[in-house]
């Protein structure tokens, strides 16, 4: 069977991750169930980049069972659940190439893979794929009818695409639906990253200096988040409203520059490089520790933190110490990488339900609509994130009240 992946002894165990899951993905299985039995995607190709977790698992699954061809590869080099590739490529046989760990020249060998299923569609995370495919445009993608995009960064990117003229399919936008990033980057993105800050140091969080770079949905559920364990947080920004928003919540907001005098632990959830560059680097409290959460490992200054040490000892697994001058030791985490998935296992069951019924709704959307579909990037249909937070709360046994037509009807007058 085609694929790549550590080693298919930890299939069993695998399946186990992925069945458990499934337990708080009830959107998600209903839609299986009808995909599934409609077989919506008969003979579709559908390649996907998307981090190989036990959740990922589950929306491969449901695009299988509705008939899909579909093929997936890693969307971070140390992401990948190798337990869930395993089992992915034994027991659902569904051609898998990942391996956590694998070197940069790896993962894009890897991507050329699925990319040349000659795919009709793509679901990306960080748009990896979708850079390949508009790269090398004869080559990959001559059937392709349309592409979603699961994430902040991969939005941009393909914004930027859009911009210049170089995108060549429609997109859908999974990341700008509000059942998305109102949860997924929020509560996911706050819960999993102290999770993996934690795993990889346990540290405690009360009584120290948590400096959150970035205050978008994912800066703000990680500041929340921090808070809730009594850290003291500071916020750095760049854009003012946001600052604002988070001086009003009642966060410290100040410069990098400053921030990097008294904090103790640093994380980075901006999407922008060199948030941490040499100069705060420099200023940094002997010990501090360095994570990151956006989607590339270019947020903290790798490069500039390398040439200032004189030696680089493991730690731990997941952790590298840097010594710099003064003999000051810097703690980074994850090698700057993703540190919810680095270090833990991402975002929890529960909250992929919702980000990944948008995938699977808005890849139904695009074969439906293919004819229709111009050559620039969606936001998810309106109906479609709708009917994800009413099958969320019914899912929650949480009912909610309705208009009356009295009230419609004061909504709708102006006198
Ligand atoms: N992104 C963040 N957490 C994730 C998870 N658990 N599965 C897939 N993608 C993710």
């Amino acid at each position: 069977m085609l694929g790549d992946i550590k080693d298919i002894s930890l299939a069993s165990n695998g399946s186990k991750a992925i069945e458990w899951a499934a337990r708080e993905m009830p959107v998600l299985m209903q839609i299986k169930k009808r995909f599934s039995s409609k077989k919506i995607f008969k003979n579709v190709n559908i390649a996907c980049c998307l981090h190989v977790t036990s959740e990922t698992a589950n929306l491969l699954i449901t695009l299988k069972e509705s008939g899909a061809n579909v093929q997936l590869c890693a969307s971070n080099p140390l992401s990948t659940q190798d337990n869930v590739a395993a089992a992915l490529l034994a027991k659902y046989k569904i051609p898998t190439f990942a391996i956590r760990g694998e070197s940069n020249k790896i993962y894009n060998e890897h991507l050329k893979k699925v990319a040349s299923m000659q795919p009709e569609i793509i679901i990306d995370d960080g748009a990896d794929l979708a850079s390949l495919i508009i790269k090398s445009q004869k080559k990959y993608s001559t059937k392709l009818i349309g592409g979603t995009e699961e994430t902040t960064t991969g939005v941009t990117r393909l914004k930027a695409m859009a911009m210049k003229n170089n995108l060549t399919f429609p997109v859908i936008a999974v990341n700008e639906a509000k059942t998305k990033y109102l949860f997924d980057n929020r509560f996911g993105t706050g819960q999993s990253t102290l999770d993996g800050i934690i795993r990889a140091t346990d540290t405690l969080l009360a009584g120290k200096k948590f400096v959150v770079c970035g205050y978008g949905w994912c800066g703000r559920g990680i500041a929340s988040r921090a808070r809730g364990m009594g850290a003291q947080v500071i916020v750095t920004e760049i854009d003012p409203l946001k600052a604002l928003e988070a001086v009003m919540e009642g966060f410290e907001v100040m410069p990098i520059m400053q921030a990097a005098l008294s904090g103790d632990i640093f994380v980075t959830a901006t999407g922008n490089i060199n948030v941490i560059d040499k100069e705060s680097l420099t200023k940094m409290k002997d010990g501090a520790m360095l994570a990151n959460s956006g989607h590339f490992d270019c947020e903290i200054n790798l490069q500039e933190l390398q040439n200032m040490s004189k030696k680089i000892n493991k730690v731990n697994e997941h952790i590298q110490e840097f010594v710099i001058t003064n003999n000051k030791k810097l703690l980074l985490i994850s090698e700057g990488r993703l540190v919810n998935l680095g270090a833990a296992t991402g975002h929890p069951a529960s909250v992929m339900d919702m980000s990944f019924a948008n995938q699977a709704l808005s890849a139904e959307y695009i074969l439906k609509n293919k004819d229709k579909l111009l050559t620039r990037v969606y936001d998810v249909p309106e109906k479609i994130d709708n009917e994800i937070a009413k099958l969320k709360l019914k899912a929650m046994h949480i009912n909610i009240d309705n208009l009356s037509n009295e009230q419609k009807k004061y909504l709708e007058s102006w006198e």
